[in-house]
């Protein structure tokens, strides 16, 4: 079987073009345009695409956005200064502090520092807990990502088995809460493996749909996928590679060409996730707003 490719790239464009035509309406309604306030500490250059990436999409579907760039050596206090000044500024309905920070930096401290209404990123232990319950608030992007992925592919995960291979706070654990939910585009049976499973590849075996998120390149190979079963990569590794001008290339968490000759669909890496991610942030950022502007309840 040779897979079909899940064009994350499309689908995110899609989804952006939603988001621009809410972003209109709610303006039109309200008087209010979304805003979004990405805080960068530090100079990691990955971090620094995301976020620039993310403020460009912001400004494509309508959404007021600004970049705060903060050096290397900011204290935590200064920090969470910012996020004050933030959590109180009217022109931001969501506020989004990129990960990885700095070791001087408690990225617990800063998670709790942000007011939850405007926790976009889905991060605060109120979201996590709203979403763990049943009643999702604020879903990381990622995962949502993943799940409308699945959604608009034609892989609706309801009844299916999902293996999530990973379980960092970001994805891990949050895709899978949304996945085991009893609501439309999930009700699956969700297992997650980690690095203290003796044999991922006898869990994965067993997946209709297998999500790799652990952040090691090419790590799911073809023996540890069933025939038939639908692939999601969730990993961007940079590994070397000399024909490139950049001396590196992205690779997932998936060996894409083996495993795309046995799964019946496959997300690529770059194209897949990523883009879809940055779309949900979007997604997000608006219903943080149109919440603020009391045009939804829930
Ligand atoms: N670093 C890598 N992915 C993310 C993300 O989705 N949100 C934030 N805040 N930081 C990240």
């Amino acid at each position: 079987m040779t897979a079909k490719i899940i064009d994350g790239k499309q689908m995110a464009e899609d989804i952006r073009g939603e988001v621009a035509l809410g972003v209109k309406a709610l303006t039109a309604a309200t008087g209010v345009t979304p805003g979004l306030a990405a805080v960068l500490v530090g100079e990691d250059p990955a971090s620094a695409i995301y976020v620039r990436n993310k403020r460009r999409a912001c400004e494509e579907a309508g959404i007021f956005s600004e970049t705060f760039d903060l050096p290397e050596t900011t204290a935590q206090d200064e920090l969470l200064a910012l996020i004050a000044e933030l959590n109180a500024d009217a022109r931001f309905h969501g506020i989004l502090v990129q990960l990885p920070l700095p070791p001087q930096i408690s990225e617990r401290t800063v998670i709790l520092a942000v007011d939850p209404e405007r926790d976009v990123d889905g991060l605060h232990p109120l979201n996590a807990g709203l979403l763990l319950q049943g009643q999702p608030r604020f879903v990381p992007a990622t995962p949502a990502g993943v799940q409308e992925m699945l959604v608009r592919s034609g892989n609706d995960p309801a009844g299916k088995s999902v293996v999530v291979v990973g379980r960092s706070n970001i994805v891990g654990k949050p895709l899978a809460a949304l996945l085991m939910q009893k609501a439309e585009g999930a009700n699956a049976t969700v297992t997650v493996c980690h690095t203290g499973t003796p044999d991922i590849g006898a869990v994965t075996r067993c997946a209709d749909i297998v999500v790799a998120a652990m952040g090691r390149p090419r790590a799911i190979t073809a023996d540890m996928v069933r025939e038939g079963a639908v692939v999601i990569d969730v990993g961007i590794n940079r590994v070397e590679d000399a024909s490139r001008k950049a001396g590196y290339r992205l690779v997932g968490d998936v060996d894409f060409e083996p495993v795309s000759e046995k799964a019946s669909a496959i997300s690529p890496v770059p194209g897949g996730v990523g883009p879809m991610t940055i779309a949900m942030l979007l997604k997000s950022t608006l219903r943080a707003a149109e919440r603020a502007a009391g045009s939804r309840e829930a």
